[in-house]
């Protein structure tokens, strides 16, 4: 970790140049940067799930489906083996900012986030959306456009580039497959 904080924007790893610059002890020219595009570079991703999403399978299934939260993110493990991902999920307003916030100090290339009820209500948390650089791609499982009025409106998607609702399960995966390829 200490090691980790020697490298200047390390926003996209390359996991084999950390290693020698950890190994070196030297704080680094990042020629990482210079070269976006090699081969060897790895993805990390912040999976983030808010309140209720942790009864995924058992929470009104008419609405939400029969697939769980570990189903979700097995699945995403399965269809990007490139990307390291790092699933969080929290019931709590402070703890979601929290991985937001170390999303961005650890250099995370980008979050899919569910922010379940707070996508209606919560300012703090689009304000920590908008505070950090990795970009967020908001996900619903339901269509929250198609649902109460209340569902229509999300406090956080603006700080977000963009909103995936509606495709269930596919849209964790549609949403992780934009930030890799971007
Ligand atoms: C949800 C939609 C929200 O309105 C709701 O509060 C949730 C789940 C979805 O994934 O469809 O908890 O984010």
């Amino acid at each position: 970790m200490t090691g980790r904080r020697l490298v200047a924007v390390p926003r996209r790893d390359w996991n084999l140049t950390e290693q020698a610059v950890n190994l070196s002890g030297r704080s680094a020219i990042d020629w990482r940067e210079f070269f976006p595009h090699h081969p060897l570079r790895s993805v990390s991703l912040l999976v983030l799930n808010g309140p209720n999403l942790n009864l995924l399978g058992v929470r009104e299934p008419d609405t939400y489906g029969t697939t769980t939260l570990a189903d979700i993110e097995s699945d995403l493990d399965e269809q990007l083996p490139e990307v390291t991902f790092r699933f969080e999920q929290e019931n709590s307003e402070g703890a979601l900012i929290d991985h937001l916030h170390a999303a961005h100090e650890d250099g995370v290339d980008g979050v899919v986030f569910n922010p379940g009820g707070y996508t209606h209500t919560s300012v703090a948390l689009r304000d920590a959306v908008a505070a950090i650089d990795p970009p967020v791609v908001e996900v619903h499982l339901s269509n929250v456009h198609a649902r109460e009025d209340f569902r229509r409106t999300s406090r956080i998607a603006p700080a977000c580039v963009g909103q995936m609702s509606g495709f269930g399960a596919a849209g964790y995966r549609l949403a992780t497959r934009f930030l890799f390829d971007a």
